[in-house]
């Protein structure tokens, strides 16, 4: 806990609306938790002193009002949410982190491509296993070139009404060419998907076709991400129409190590993550699979009342996830 001259301090500044006194005392109130390795709580007191300010900053419209509603039923067809989640806090392969890097640099540096007559990538395609990361990384490269993040909501496009699946799409782009976001149509193959029975295979293509010529036509600010874990069954008519494709894939043992470092930040434990034996067992476990062993195990040791995570806790809590899985495989 801060201490009670700082505390002084933050509530005299607040209550006297000193904006800048506030912003110093928060910022030393967060380098002494810090300091004292309170890194969970130094983390959350920053994204709520620097998030709040940013978002006061970039989002001054009230987006959520002009939202576009699929018409029978009345409900959005998409959520426009504020990131928070960050690039630093997830794993990537090397490719995936080089490609990352080209593209911000690419769209951070859009107006000197504009004056040669070239633009940056606005279309992306990530894929992958599910847990890996697809949602999370469209996230964070919001959250990194300060836009808002709109989510598509897939099931909520697709209408059973003849014709409104067409329609709902063309809202959906029109709104999303009206203001500069990231937009992720997460499980875009629902699209396809959700029409799958064999009544309705020319309304599952068409509907298909009117998003590629939707995406074939857009020319607004917004950076357009498409993530799939079905991508056996996108053709190269879909390839084709990307800019990027970036494979989200199952952490190899290195990842897994870096993995484990950024989630138990913070955390007091028993071992060095560079010599612990149990990432063998990890392989073959998805990063959102790891997150949830890690969450049950600092679980564990809480409930137990112990101060430092053990290799122990964390091996317990792979057996237990290993007792899920088989649980899941048997239905
Ligand atoms: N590469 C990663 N690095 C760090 N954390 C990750 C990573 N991938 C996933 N996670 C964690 O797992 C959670 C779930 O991941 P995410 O939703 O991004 O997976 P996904 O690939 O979109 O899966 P799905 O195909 O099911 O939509 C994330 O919120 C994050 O906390
Ligand atoms: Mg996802």
């Amino acid at each position: 806990m801060a201490s009670g001259k700082l505390l002084r301090q933050l509530i005299k500044s607040g209550a006297e609306g000193n904006h800048k006194a506030f912003r110093q005392v928060s910022e030393e109130v967060i380098r002494e938790e810090r300091s004292k390795n309170h890194h969970l709580l130094a983390n959350d007191l920053e994204k709520i002193l620097y998030g709040r300010a940013q978002s006061i900053q970039k989002f001054p419209f009230a987006l959520d009002e002009n939202v576009p509603k699929d018409k029978e039923r009345g409900i959005s067809l998409l959520q426009i949410k504020e990131p928070a989640r960050r690039l630093e806090d997830i794993v990537f392969s090397d490719e995936n982190s080089s490609l990352l890097e080209e593209i911000l640099h690419e769209i951070h540096k859009s107006e000197v491509l504009k004056s040669y007559g070239l633009y940056p990538v606005d279309r992306l395609l990530f894929c992958g296993p599910p847990g890996c990361g697809k949602t999370v990384t469209a996230e964070a490269v919001a959250s990194e070139l300060g836009l808002p993040l709109s989510i598509i909501r897939i099931d909520s496009v697709v209408s059973s009404y003849l014709g409104e699946t067409a329609s709902n799409l063309r809202q959906v782009f029109d709104f999303i060419s009206s203001v500069p976001m990231v937009v992720l149509f997460d499980e875009f193959d629902a699209l396809g998907k959700e029409r799958d029975d064999a009544a309705d295979h020319g309304e599952l293509k068409r509907v298909v076709n009117a998003f590629l010529q939707m995406l074939d036509g857009y020319s607004g600010k917004s950076l357009l991400i498409a993530a799939t874990n079905h991508d056996h069954i996108l053709d190269s008519a879909v390839w084709r129409r990307f800019d990027e494709v970036l494979v989200f894939d199952l952490p190899n043992v290195g990842q897994l190590r870096r993995l484990l470092s950024i989630k138990l930040r913070g955390l007091r434990r028993e071992f060095d993550i560079e010599n612990v034996e149990f990432v063998s067992q990890l392989k073959g476990m998805s990063h959102a699979d790891v997150e949830r062993v890690l969450r049950r195990a600092a679980k564990d040791m809480i409930l137990s009342g112990k101060e430092f995570l053990t290799e122990r806790h964390v091996q317990t809590a792979i057996r237990r996830e290993d007792v899920r899985k088989s649980r899941l495989k048997r239905r």
